[in-house]
């Protein structure tokens, strides 16, 4: 029987059928909307499949030939937004094997032992390793501008807190500094799941690999993948790659909620502690007066939705039966949506706090309470042989003396046989941050080296990205290969 290269009508599925789709099937089904923006990874994966086909012997060298050239258009085509997107397009795969076809009379031989269940993956893996570099990237840009910040902080110092009260005064290069520490675990976290996300699952066919001599690590290693899949099985069902990545920005994004949330204290009224640029401020559409912090709230805000993202992922996983089923289509949306999500605010808060004028005098005068240095008091005791609970008793009785109004605290720890003049200049504002010498603590010198730390472990995190990370939009973008 001769068998001829056929040209498609219609789903590319549509042998099996003798009616066409109900209008809401296709609107359910169809991923395209969301899913065009794989565009780039699925032509990079076709490449590497018929150049695999074309090594092991299954297509010929001239067929391969033309289904690249193939390729190569239907690219030029999406970049310039002169595709043409056809009804029976269910998502970026069939689009562009369609537009194969109809470019070459050897379109037909793309699809060769491979399914959409193995293809989908293997995009997937590509954009999110991608988009993986990109938001290290920017991660570590929002790190060197906290370093940065901190550096020109100097000796500022301002009130630490606990419970959000007044516990003991800090530098304010030390609590910079204590943000960009977490942005550096967290792009440890994306390299962690960076290692898993780079696994080919090409060449499990649609769960049971292959009766055609494919050959997976050819496909892997063109598309610089650092593993193949061991479980067919497994390549086509494991999303663990999209929940980590997931986890991994929605802390991210917790972690600029609490910077957002600090930035929108500091910025009241009350505290006064940071004057946002006019770029990074919004106005009031009523009260002329208002200069209001939006993007420190929705850096605190956008928490809420990334933990979403993750948690509505997870329990689509939840109880799926192996190996791929249509629920794994619901990966890409909360995926696409955490990482635009975290770029755009990665990018603001960047932008706040790098223009943001801190304003040292008042944290200064907020962090010269006496108060704020009875600890240093206690342990002031304890190196004269105190036992520590005893020393905090003595301490407390005068805060409570002081408070009771008795008199200002300085004079009731001079007078007090037990302290004396000595001590009290520990509360002399500023004093007591300089006794601080302990590893990570807030002495200048304790601060100025753990700023050196911060810089090396910043500098060695990119050294580990690839070359490009770190500049906005290298991961498609949602309004690309429109046509
Ligand atoms: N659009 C699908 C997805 O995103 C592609 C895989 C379809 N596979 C299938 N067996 N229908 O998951």
């Amino acid at each position: 029987m001769a068998v001829t290269e056929q040209a498609p009508r219609g789903q590319l599925w549509h042998g099996r059928f003798a009616g066409g789709p109900a209008e809401a099937l296709q609107a359910l089904n169809d991923s395209l909307p969301f899913d065009r923006r794989l565009w780039r990874e699925d032509i990079e994966g076709s490449r590497a499949h018929v150049t695999m086909l074309a090594r092991v012997g299954v297509l010929s060298e001239d067929d391969r030939a033309a289904i690249c050239a193939a390729l190569d258009t239907v690219a030029d085509e999406l970049a310039a937004g002169t595709f043409a997107f056809a009804p029976g397009d269910e998502d970026i795969h069939t689009a562009v094997e369609r537009r194969v076809t109809e470019l070459t009379p050897v379109g037909g031989r793309l699809h060769t032992g491979r399914s959409r269940n193995d293809q989908v993956a293997t995009d997937l893996r590509l954009w999110t390793r991608g988009a993986i570099d990109e938001i290290a990237g920017l991660a570590l840009a929002l790190g060197r501008t906290l370093w940065r910040r901190a550096v020109e902080a100097g000796d500022a110092h301002l009130p630490g807190y606990t419970h959000l009260q007044q516990a003991q005064p800090v530098a304010l290069a030390h609590h910079l500094a204590a943000h960009a520490w977490a942005l550096t675990r967290d792009v440890e976290r994306l390299l962690d799941a960076r290692r898993r996300v780079d696994v080919s699952p090409l060449g499990a066919g649609a769960l049971a690999g292959s009766s055609l001599p494919l050959d997976p690590e050819l496909s892997a290693s063109l598309l610089g993948f650092g593993a193949v899949f061991e479980n067919s099985l497994d390549a086509v069902s494991d999303r663990d790659f999209v929940v980590e990545t997931l986890f991994a920005l929605a802390l991210l994004g917790v972690h600029l909620s609490r910077i957002g949330e600090e930035i929108v204290v500091w910025a009241s009224t009350e505290f006064g502690f940071v004057e946002l640029d006019d770029a990074y401020a919004t106005g009031s559409s009523m009260m002329p007066q208002k200069k209001n912090p939006d993007v420190a709230e929705l850096a605190r805000g956008k928490a809420g939705r990334l933990i979403g993202d993750l948690t509505g992922l997870l329990a689509t996983l939840k109880g799926l039966p192996l190996t791929y089923n249509k629920d794994l289509q619901e990966d890409k949306e909360p995926l696409f949506d955490a990482v635009d999500t975290v770029r755009l605010t990665l990018l603001a808060v960047d932008g706040m706090l790098a223009t943001a004028v801190f304003r040292t005098d008042v944290m200064a005068r907020a962090a010269s309470s006496p108060y704020a240095a009875a600890t240093d008091l206690a342990e002031w005791l304890v190196m004269r042989g105190v036992p520590f609970r005893s020393a905090h008793a003595v301490v407390g009785e005068l805060v409570r003396r002081s408070v009771a109004g008795e008199g200002d605290l300085v004079d009731l720890v001079a007078a007090d046989e037990r302290l004396g003049p000595e001590a009290a200049r520990l509360l002399e504002a500023g004093a007591s941050v300089h006794r601080r010498t302990t590893r990570g603590g807030g002495a200048p010198a304790v601060v100025a080296d753990q700023l050196g730390r911060l810089r090396a472990r910043l500098d060695e995190l990119a050294a580990a990205l690839p070359p490009s990370s770190g500049s906005p939009g290298t991961a498609g973008a949602p309004e690309e290969g429109r046509g």
